[in-house]
């Protein structure tokens, strides 16, 4: 082997520049020519990829084989001089490289990886490559339109709802009748209710009093809700980035009653209405949706996405927040003093922003906001009676005034639980069997990635074990498909490439997906299953958020 003289190296460098080396050049200029349209070093991308093709979200690097570390294991002894030197910044790049895999992973980017010298070598074979994921992946682009279209809308596009309330204020008005909550939404209400009777019946002269009375006689009152609140509730809970309602489930099972909601995607309103009867509010940044929000509740829950803090001092403070979605969290927590709060997040937060990030809100909500927050804990679904292994980090708190100091997260419980306690009964539809060309695909990518020593790639959860993560976007869907070789009828029905694979691969169905979240079996699915998959893997696992709520409930109720 050879060792590396400072020659060596210097011209290893130069021919490893970060950025427009020969080999990239190469690759880019033979693409351009057969047609293919790309950004090169797009910053807008995580990791700056050297080629991106944003529509389809596939990322092309051409990595030097000095900077990135090509078969590391045997070369780091190779440099004579200044090892420990060279050694940290080369690991450094292959932790770095990790690191965007797996950031572009996750946010559904298809990455490609070539050494430098193999585009130079084996041009021709590197280039069809690249067509051919570049195929794979329009079919996949298709397929994925073709779901995810509803109406004259595509899913890809993130729908916001109209910032309208009014049906979100006639549904609360409408649940809370019986405590005294519904004042707060009444005349709104009336107002908006009006207009609908108006629209309804334009012959007739609709006045307040009508209105009041058909409201009183449940005209809009919807009697089959799935999941209706206790009829003698014990506590009041608002529901923040409410998703499809997950804390809700949760907390009404232990009694409680739900004052407000808001959320503001098209289609989890959807599903939240379709099983509480109610409509969620909108934009929870807006003073409009803020103002809504009930004095009096007991606890707050909120999932809110992390974010980053520009913290310009040592420890973050409330208004180094401002800005975040967990901003507007404290600031309603500041403005309404409920008795607990109840946030969660994902594992990561942990880590975030190198543990600025959860610093900061911890440091806000003990010192600014005087609760006191027992160190934050990372719960495992798969302690709490779901098989999947759903790590996220809950945080608690209480108000001053109720006096609490001392609290204990629930303890897991010891019940074995594998996918076969979830899996369908009965055969599943065609459409849920990958096609041969896509297990190709998957069966590619896993191995580049494994010879490069990187454990990603699809993975079949056999029906004795538990599934992993059940996430929106990334890899969610191909990290759990599973065996289920009861399917007889072989007719593809959707459009797909090559055939329907006979070993029995398949995803899993959003059903079962609920059921490792732990929603229960009548839980409805009021949306294509595109949707569902991102409501489930966006949603809290019900059994670990109940335990939590359980304890925080029996401190605050004493
Ligand atoms: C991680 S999910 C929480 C899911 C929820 N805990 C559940 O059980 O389904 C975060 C949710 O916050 C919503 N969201 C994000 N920003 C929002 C905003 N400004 N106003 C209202 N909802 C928002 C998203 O649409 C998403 O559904």
């Amino acid at each position: 082997m050879d060792k590396l003289t400072k020659e060596q190296r210097r011209k290893n460098m130069q021919a490893n520049k970060s950025s427009g080396t020969k080999p990239e050049l190469l690759l880019a200029k033979i693409l351009f020519a057969g047609g293919y349209r790309y950004r090169k070093n797009n910053k807008a991308v995580f990791g700056k990829p050297d080629l991106t093709f944003k529509k389809i979200k596939l990322a092309i690097f051409v990595d030097g084989e000095f900077w990135h570390g090509k078969d590391w294991e045997q070369r780091k002894h190779d440099h004579k001089t200044n090892k420990e030197f060279w050694s940290k910044k080369i690991e450094r790049n292959i932790q770095r490289d990790k690191e965007v895999n797996q950031e572009l992973s996750k946010q559904g980017w298809y990455i490609l990886r070539f050494w430098s010298k193999d585009i130079e070598k084996n041009l021709l074979s590197c280039v069809s490559q690249i067509k051919s994921t570049i195929k794979d992946l329009k079919m996949d682009l298709k397929e994925k339109i073709s779901l995810e279209n509803f109406g004259d809308k595509q899913f890809k596009i993130k729908l916001v709802e109209p910032d309208n309330n009014h049906e979100a204020v006639l549904t609360h008005y409408l649940h809370n009748n019986k405590n005294g909550v519904s004042q707060f939404y009444k005349d709104n209400a009336i107002a908006f209710a009006k207009e609908i009777l108006e629209q309804k019946y334009p012959d007739e002269n609709i006045s307040l009093k009508v209105v009041e009375e058909a409201l009183r006689n449940g005209v809009f009152n919807n009697s089959h809700i799935a999941f209706p609140p206790d009829k003698n509730p014990k506590f009041k809970f608002i529901d923040l980035f409410a998703g499809i309602g997950g804390f809700r489930l949760a907390l009404q099972n232990l009694g409680g009653k739900c004052v407000f909601t808001s959320e503001w995607d098209k289609y989890a309103k959807k599903t939240y209405k379709a099983n509480f009867g109610e409509t969620p509010f909108g934009d929870i940044t807006k003073d409009s949706t803020k103002s809504y929000i009930p004095d009096g509740f007991d606890v707050l829950c909120a999932g809110f996405p992390c974010q980053a803090f520009s913290i310009a001092g040592k420890r973050g403070g409330f208004e180094d927040t401002r800005g975040t979605l967990f901003f507007e969290v404290a600031e309603i927590i500041k403005k309404k003093q409920p008795k607990a709060i109840f946030l969660e997040n994902v594992k990561g937060l942990r880590n975030h922003d190198k543990g600025k990030t959860l610093s900061t809100i911890l440091n806000v909500l003990r010192e600014d906001l005087g609760y006191f927050v027992p160190e934050p804990e990372i719960i495992n679904a798969k302690n709490f009676g779901v098989p999947q292994n759903r790590e996220r980090i809950f945080i608690v708190g209480f108000h001053p005034n109720t006096g609490i100091t001392d609290f204990s997260y629930p303890e897991p419980s010891d019940e074995k639980i594998t996918f076969a306690d979830v899996k369908e009964e009965n055969v599943v539809p065609t459409k849920y069997y990958l096609s041969t060309q896509y297990l190709q695909t998957l069966e590619n990518h896993k191995a580049r990635h494994e010879s490069k020593g990187n454990g990603f790639g699809y993975n079949i959860v056999a029906d004795d074990e538990i599934a992993n993560a059940v996430v929106c976007g990334g890899m969610g869907r191909e990290r759990n498909l599973v065996y289920d070789d009861r399917i007889r009828d072989f007719t593809p029905t959707t459009k797909i490439k090559g055939e329907v694979n006979r070993q029995g691969i398949r995803k899993m169905t959003p059903r079962e997906w609920a059921r490792l979240q732990g929603f229960p079996e009548n839980y409805i699915i009021p949306v294509a299953d595109a949707s569902a998959y991102k409501q489930f893997g966006n949603s809290v696992a019900v059994p670990a958020i109940q335990a939590t709520a359980k304890e925080i409930i029996k401190k605050i109720l004493g």
